[in-house]
């Protein structure tokens, strides 16, 4: 295969822009035998110059202030050049020509102590217009190493090559652009999860951080021959993705369940504007003589009695052993209005909130919180990720899901699960434990959090070694 045919398929298949420039620039000089070279990169349309690369046979460019001014004045005339429109340029004496361009050219050989000859320009122009690099290639050499002309076949080649660079240039703002697309969108969308609710905080945001840190670990390990796991850039970035994205269900979850912050919550001021109704009646039953007086203030002082334990009950963590029963009967009494009706003095409802055993949702609400894993997968499944990140979906949707199979939605066990949906489940609950903003519990410091995270590993319930890489990171809570 010629050289040139070899030059061109690397061009195409670069995914970088700036190797690319690197082997353009390379390439058309040994193509032209050509001295000095230059290339400059573009962003944006702007012109301002991202990267510049300055090779010379002849020149010394190794000292490093001498090579700044240099590309200063080179991408000044390279400006010029542009400034002319987006056809080639070709010269065979630049000192017989006088544009601004050319004279640029020239104090700058007397400032470097050399003498510019022949030169081609080639802007590098992408699909759609946009300027996005330029080569500069001075004095073709001869067998001799004398400046001559850049013959005209030669021309034409590297015209050819500087017209695939800037397709191959286009293709890659073109995957840059889809990226960046992407990764705004998902940046929208973890915002909008996160700020939903201020109890949320940014506990997307912060779990992401907590999984690339371990990520991070364990190629630490990897590279000291502790592990055998490792995380190139992709499997990083679809564990960044799916850690963003992990609780993007919960954009469906309704807010008095996500929101909720106590067992009774907004059924609390209800109780007791019915308790106050039930003190009023059993007045009305001691006034009319319906009850006596001590039976009048044994139910006052049952009323007051249950209340306290209302109060209490609704605000434990975990359901007191001796409320049960006690509550238990105040579910089953019921009171009597003045119209006959019978009326209980806790709803179901209620008396179920109450008896919630741990935490503040009852079976049916949990149940809902719980879909939120379901719901973020079938959002996700709606989405169409390239093969780069085909796999963002099952890691966000399993970050519930314990070793021992007792986790949910599908009560996968360790063997069923990812690397990455065992470390999204462990920096998810260390999130939950020091949260310093969820309106059902209270904070807990960073080393009962891992206490805790132990005791669920010693349980089965989560990988031990990724607890520890978690401790390792010394992230802050919270
Ligand atoms: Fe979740
Ligand atoms: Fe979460």
């Amino acid at each position: 295969m010629s050289q040139l045919i070899h030059t061109m398929i690397s061009l195409v298949r670069q995914k970088n822009a700036n190797r690319l420039g690197d082997l353009l620039l390379r390439a058309s000089m040994d193509f032209t035998h050509c001295d000095l070279g230059v290339f400059l990169l573009f962003e944006n349309n702007s012109l301002i110059a991202f990267q510049q690369l300055l090779r010379s046979r002849n020149l010394d460019l190794r000292k490093k202030d001498a090579d700044a001014g240099q590309i200063a004045l080179y991408e000044a005339a390279i400006h010029l050049f542009l400034k002319k429109g987006t056809d080639p340029i070709a010269a065979n004496n630049l000192y017989d020509l006088s544009a601004p361009e050319y004279a640029l050219l020239k104090e700058l050989d007397s400032y470097q102590k050399y003498q510019s000859r022949s030169l081609l320009f080639f802007p590098l122009v992408l699909t759609n217009q946009e300027r996005a690099g330029a080569l500069l290639l001075i004095n073709s050499l001869d067998d001799q190493g004398r400046p001559v002309p850049f013959s005209a076949e030669i021309c034409q080649e590297i015209h050819d090559l500087a017209d695939l660079a800037s397709v191959a240039l286009s293709n890659i703002h073109y995957l840059h652009d889809i990226r960046l697309q992407m990764n705004s969108f998902v940046d929208a969308m973890t915002t909008a999860i996160d700020e939903r609710t201020p109890y949320n905080g940014n506990h997307s945001r912060k779990i992401t951080g907590y999984c690339l840190a371990v990520c991070d670990k364990i190629n630490e390990k990897y590279e000291t021959g502790e592990g055998t796991d490792f995380f190139d850039e992709n499997r990083r970035e679809q564990l960044r993705m799916g850690a963003l994205l992990h609780d993007l269900g919960k954009l469906i979850t309704p807010l008095e369940i996500m929101n909720k912050p106590t067992r009774l919550s907004a059924h609390q001021s209800k109780i007791e504007n019915r308790f106050k109704l039930i003190r009023a009646y059993q007045y009305i039953d001691y006034l009319e003589h319906r009850q006596t007086e001590e039976e009048y203030e044994k139910e006052i002082r049952y009323l007051d009695a249950s209340w306290q334990l209302i109060i209490e009950s609704n605000l434990v963590t975990q359901l007191k052993v001796h409320s049960i029963i006690p509550l238990q009967i105040l579910a089953g009494k019921v009171y009597c209005r003045p119209s006959g009706e019978t009326l209980p003095y806790l709803t179901p409802h209620e008396a179920e909130c109450l008896m919630i055993p741990y935490g503040t949702l009852t079976f049916q609400e949990r149940k809902i919180m719980q879909e939120h894993v379901i719901l973020t997968r079938k959002l996700l499944r709606q989405v169409h990720f390239t093969k780069d990140y085909e796999r963002v979906p099952i890691f966000a949707s399993r970050h519930h899901e314990f070793l021992d199979g007792s986790g949910y939605p599908d009560h996968l066990t360790g063997d069923q699960l990812s690397l990455e949906a065992k470390i999204l489940a462990v920096a998810d609950i260390y999130d939950a434990l020091t949260a310093a903003d969820r309106p059902y519990k209270d904070p807990i410091s960073r080393e009962d959090a891992f206490e805790i995270l132990q005791d669920m590993a010693d349980h089965g319930k989560i990988d031990p070694w990724l607890v520890s890489l978690l401790q390792e990171t010394e992230l802050p809570a919270g």
